[in-house]
């Protein structure tokens, strides 16, 4: 069990169609999925160039959590995820390691993949998500 790679950097934004087109025709990403997601209030993207992966995350209201995001600290980046073999396994030993934890178990992520997120506090500020290979 290990944590295998890094697996996207995550960015909310106000506007997604013109994100999506700022970052397809800036950088020539390709979009990978798009999805919106009712009960957790996102609309998101992913997108890829090469082996990297660029998640663009907006908001379906006000009372969620990236509508929060947004309202308090504006648009820019919101979290960095990292692929891991095992997210259960991962997070226990992140745990016994002294790792603050947002969730404790995995649950269900966008796109069909299992993810948990550690607190900022573990990584110097950056929320940082687990993410299952799936
Ligand atoms: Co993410």
């Amino acid at each position: 069990m290990a944590v295998t790679g890094f697996h996207h950097v995550a960015v909310a934004v106000e506007d997604l169609d013109g994100a999506v087109d700022a970052y397809t025709r800036l950088f020539g990403m390709t979009l990978e999925h798009r999805e919106r997601v009712e009960d957790q209030g996102i609309e998101a993207a992913s997108l890829t160039i090469g082996e990297s992966r660029l998640e663009l995350l907006a908001s379906l209201g006000p009372d969620t959590y990236v509508g929060k995001f947004l309202a308090k600290r504006g648009p820019g980046m919101h979290h960095v995820a990292f692929e891991a073999d095992d997210v259960a396994a991962e997070l226990d030993r992140l745990a016994a390691d002294g790792a603050p934890l947002i969730d404790e178990k995995p649950r269900a992520g966008l796109f069909g993949l299992e993810i948990a997120f550690l607190h900022p506090d573990a990584t110097g500020g950056v929320l940082t998500e687990l993410v299952g290979r799936g």
